[in-house]
């Protein structure tokens, strides 16, 4: 099997391509990236070296279809796992057009030109995966704990970045209806593990902490997560590619909610620090409340279900962290100061 993996130098990406190589001898993977600021290739250095014969990377834009055509040109995908995106919320609530251009735009290209190679040979073997997520549903009450967002919910996103996956998705379907496109989506809750770039919630604050800065906790704190350890991710995408039905929409999650601020005060217990480190800011604009993910289909259909609990991986997050400062220090020297200064100033 020939995998394209798009955004693979990113934070899920390429704990996906170490788990896909490591996991199935057969894999054969591009990784095509265009390397932005959340792109960085030292995430895949060892498996690099290990896996050279199985693993290459192609710089490039999932906007520019020239560059997409040549790829399938030389390589011939099999699979396509759609990670490329702009991420984050607070980037997408400064600067929305990016999100449409890169979330929308960059996944229509592919879309074509998939169905453009691969429509020759009738979609025979052919799987297209975009990663999607639990945002595209908006938001739940806290008070309904019984409430959780089912592959049925109606999309109703509140953000730029999750409008954005959520028109992509409605495309994705879209080609599965219109051209028997062999389409699969799955939306997955949030994400903790290595090599997650630091302007999200859990390393940023360990890095925080760690360095005895103010944690910024957005409004009261009491938002709410559905939180999945990363390899639980990776392995359930796998399990979807290889084992879904094509056409469907496969929810992830872990079973596991929990308040921003308990989060919070979890890193600090890890590491001995004081809780006056909290610091209380403006909440952010169309901050979603909770979000819960039910995820009965995708263990009942295709018998996956989470492998990792949450009080031990979150010990090993924080640890790997601490241990890779260098990693750590290196993002921190570039472009992530800039945003972080514009982001943070006036709250
Ligand atoms: P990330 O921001 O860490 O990585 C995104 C990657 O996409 C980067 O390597 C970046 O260089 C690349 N990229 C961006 N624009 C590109 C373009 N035009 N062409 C090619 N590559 C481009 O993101 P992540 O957290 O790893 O998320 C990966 C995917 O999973 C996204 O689609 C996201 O919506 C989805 N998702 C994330 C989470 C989460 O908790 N992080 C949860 C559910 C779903
Ligand atoms: O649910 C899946 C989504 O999870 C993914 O689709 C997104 O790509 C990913 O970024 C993530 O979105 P969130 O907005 O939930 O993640 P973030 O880490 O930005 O924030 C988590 C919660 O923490 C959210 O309620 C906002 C809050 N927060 C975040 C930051 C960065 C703070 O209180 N302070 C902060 O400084």
């Amino acid at each position: 099997m020939r995998y394209l993996v798009t955004g693979g130098a990113g934070f899920i990406g390429s704990n996906f391509i170490a788990y896909l190589l490591e996991n199935d001898l057969s894999a054969e993977i591009i990784n095509f990236d265009i390397l932005t600021y959340a792109g960085n290739l030292e995430n895949l250095k060892d498996i690099e070296r290990k896996y050279s014969d199985r693993y290459s990377f192609v710089q490039g834009d999932i906007r520019n279809q020239a560059i997409v055509e040549e790829v399938f040109e030389k390589h011939s995908p099999d699979v396509v796992i759609n990670f490329a995106a702009e991420s984050h919320v607070d980037r997408s609530i400064t600067n929305p057009n990016i999100f449409v251009e890169t979330n929308v735009l960059g996944t229509a290209t592919l879309l074509n030109v998939a169905k453009k190679f691969w429509q020759k040979s009738n979609y025979e073997g052919k799987r297209f995966l975009q990663v999607s997520t639990d945002e595209v549903y908006g938001t739940l009450p806290e008070d309904k704990p019984e409430e959780k967002f089912t592959e049925l919910t109606p999309l109703q996103p509140h953000s730029p970045y999750s409008a954005s996956k959520g028109a992509a998705d409605m495309l994705v379907q879209a080609y599965f209806d219109t051209f028997d496109f062999p389409a699969l989506l799955t939306r997955c809750s949030n994400n903790y593990g290595p090599y997650q770039f630091p302007e999200k919630l859990i390393p940023l604050m360990i890095n925080n902490a760690n360095n005895n800065e103010p944690l910024p906790v957005y409004g009261d704190g009491r938002n709410i997560r559905d939180w999945l350890y990363v390899d639980d991710h990776c392995d359930a995408i796998y399990t979807v590619v290889n084992k879904g039905k094509l056409g469907e929409v496969y929810n992830i999650g872990g079973n596991n909610e929990i308040k921003n601020i308990d989060i919070v005060k979890n890193i600090l217990n890890y590491l001995g620090k004081s809780e006056s480190l909290i610091k209380y800011v403006t909440d952010r604009p169309g901050h979603d409340r909770r979000y819960a993910i039910d995820a009965r289909k995708i263990k009942t259909e295709l018998g996956w279900e989470p492998k990792y609990k949450f009080e031990q991986q979150i010990k090993f997050t924080i640890q790997w962290y601490l241990d890779n400062t260098e990693w750590l220090g290196r993002i921190l020297s570039g472009e992530y100061r800039k945003y972080y200064e514009q982001n943070y100033k006036n709250r």
